[in-house]
């Protein structure tokens, strides 16, 4: 009875979970507005890196978007660096 009682507590706060998730988050136009200031394409060109001498070579960054794609070069091939970074 007690173990019922659990599972029904449980299922009812996942039903709450779910259907507070789905709303749609409600923003002022001040907030709106902070939000997009927030943005990372307002922010100013990056400074040129020099502690990377390879950081604007082309070739170096070719090859590094090889290796981030390739699962080639997990244990049994199916895991890259965009797996989990987008
Ligand atoms: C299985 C998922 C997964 C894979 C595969 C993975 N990462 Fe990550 N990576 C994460 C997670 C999760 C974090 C955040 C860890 C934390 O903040 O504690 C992270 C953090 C990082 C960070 C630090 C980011 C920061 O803001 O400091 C770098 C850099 C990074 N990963 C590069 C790589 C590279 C390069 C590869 C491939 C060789 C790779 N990751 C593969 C999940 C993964």
């Amino acid at each position: 009875m007690r173990r019922l009682a659990s599972v029904a507590s449980l299922a009812v706060l996942a039903v709450l979970a779910l259907l507070g998730g789905c709303s749609e988050p409600e923003f002022s136009d001040a907030e709106k507005k902070t939000i997009a200031s927030l943005a990372l394409n307002t922010l100013p060109a990056l400074k040129a890196d020099t502690t990377n001498q390879y950081a604007d070579v082309p070739a170096a960054a070719a090859l590094g978007s090889t290796l981030f794609f390739d699962a080639g070069m997990s244990r049994d091939g199916t895991v890259s660096c965009s797996t989990c970074h987008k």
